[in-house]
């Protein structure tokens, strides 16, 4: 199981790299937006900071796009700055058609707001290198989401797709675990989550109270 972490800051990435060894780095116009630079400002340094690494870097089109020609004018655009890169498109019919070209050429694509397991089907049917079915937006919404990861991780194994499942908009621990033991191949989640999921109070509790006695022990 990957750990990928959802943000655009330097700050957070290079942490989260250091301390946690994450395997990756997920963008959305959200978190490039807090990174407080311009757009292709932020990119260029993801793209230096990936240089020469394994590290997987999801960077998204503008979101006003509307038709394929122009996902894949700027996918071709993007694509060319890292071979790390992996390029955001959304799942709608543009995003599909533009999905199935740009894969079709070798590059990397994230298929990117999946809320339904039809729309994670014809991801891997495209020839997605990743699909991101957002399960925190979807549990928000009322909807059931560890059945979502098996029906998805069903399909994935019926017919032997290549597509890598990254379980996105994680919110808590507990849904990291759960996407681990269905057998997702990622996860991505903000830095705040990850930080609280590597902890728990007990573990605290646990040190001060193992101190207490070691500070009435004799060390020789
Ligand atoms: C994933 O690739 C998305 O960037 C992300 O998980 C979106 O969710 P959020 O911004 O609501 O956390």
């Amino acid at each position: 199981m990957k750990f990928f972490l959802d943000s655009a800051k330097m700050d957070e990435i290079t942490y989260a790299i250091d301390m946690w060894a994450i395997d990756g780095v997920t963008t959305n116009p959200r978190h490039v937006q807090a990174a407080g630079k311009p757009f292709m400002k932020t990119v260029q340094d993801l793209a230096e900071l990936a240089k020469g690494t394994e590290l997987s870097i999801s960077v998204e089109v503008n979101p006003h796009f509307s038709t394929y020609e122009e996902m894949v004018r700027e996918a071709h655009k993007l694509a060319s700055l890292s071979p790390n890169f992996a390029i955001k498109l959304p799942a709608t019919e543009a995003g599909f058609k533009a999905l199935k070209i740009l894969s079709s050429e070798g590059i990397k694509v994230n298929l990117t707001l999946a809320f339904s397991a039809t729309q994670v089907l014809q991801a891997m049917r495209m020839g997605a290198y990743f699909v991101s079915p957002f399960i925190g937006w979807k549990e928000s919404n009322a909807e059931a989401v560890f059945d979502f990861i098996q029906e998805i991780v069903a399909i994935r194994d019926n017919y032997a797709f290549k597509t890598q499942i990254l379980v996105a908009a994680v919110r808590n621990g507990r849904q990291i675990a759960d996407a681990a033991v269905i057998g997702a191949d990622i996860v991505t989640a903000g830095f705040a989550v990850f930080q609280e999921a590597f902890e728990h109070p007990y573990t605290t509790m646990g040190l001060g109270r193992f101190q207490s006695f070691w500070d009435k022990t004799a060390y020789e």
